[in-house]
């Protein structure tokens, strides 16, 4: 399924400094390709790579003291070859890396709420409709948030591109926190949502 609507213009987007010879040699079609939007300092695609050695993780930060975080926190995991990192925007590198449904799961733990700009939240935007038009089939975009309203928004958002298959549950007070801003989060008392939606 190709969702209709608003899609991300190619042509318009602008270049990054990005090595796109070298990630094509690194991926391996042969392996499942997940992908992880805002990792933020890295823990959790850190992690994932650890516990999933039979598949790949392409990790994208565009915050630069973040991701110059993560990527130093990579160079104490040099034995992981599963991983790649990526300073961008995701909506401006991710049209031109991955042009067919090939990834089996995408990731945004915690995305920005962005509470006043409706257009840039993950529900309304076109980074969703990308997300949806390229996951393998059987696929799952996984996100994560501790605002119920905006989870609702997306489970809305996914249900009217005709994504009807997703669960949404809140994550246990005692779950060990993957990434910083859910052990954070879990730390204030805060409640932690988890979405799945499937193509
Ligand atoms: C609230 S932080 C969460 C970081 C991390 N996922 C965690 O749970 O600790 C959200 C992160 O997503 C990043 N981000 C938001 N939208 C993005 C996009 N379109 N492309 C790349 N990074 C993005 C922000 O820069 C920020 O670092």
């Amino acid at each position: 399924m190709r969702p209709s609507g608003r899609q991300i213009p190619l042509e318009k987007l602008p270049r990054i400094d990005f090595d796109f010879a070298a990630f094509t040699k690194w991926r391996d079609r042969k392996k499942s390709l997940v992908v992880e939007i805002g990792c933020g300092v890295g823990f959790h695609p850190i992690a994932w790579a650890k516990e999933n050695p039979t598949q790949q993780i392409l990790a994208i930060e565009r915050t630069t003291e973040k991701f110059l975080k993560f990527t130093g926190r990579l160079k104490n995991h040099r034995e992981l070859k599963n991983i790649w990192s990526a300073h961008a925007d995701a909506a401006v590198i991710l049209p031109q890396l991955i042009t067919s449904p090939e990834v089996s799961e995408y990731f945004f733990l915690y995305p920005n709420p962005e509470p006043k700009a409706a257009n840039r939240r993950l529900g309304r935007s076109p980074l969703l409709r990308f997300i949806f038009s390229t996951l393998a089939p059987g696929g799952r975009l996984s996100v994560a948030t501790n605002i119920e309203s905006y989870a609702k928004e997306l489970l809305s958002s996914a249900e009217q591109m005709g994504f009807a298959n997703c669960e949404m549950a809140a994550l246990a007070p005692t779950a060990t926190p993957r990434s910083h801003f859910e052990k954070k989060y879990l730390s204030r008392g805060e409640t932690c949502w988890n979405l799945q939606i499937y193509r």
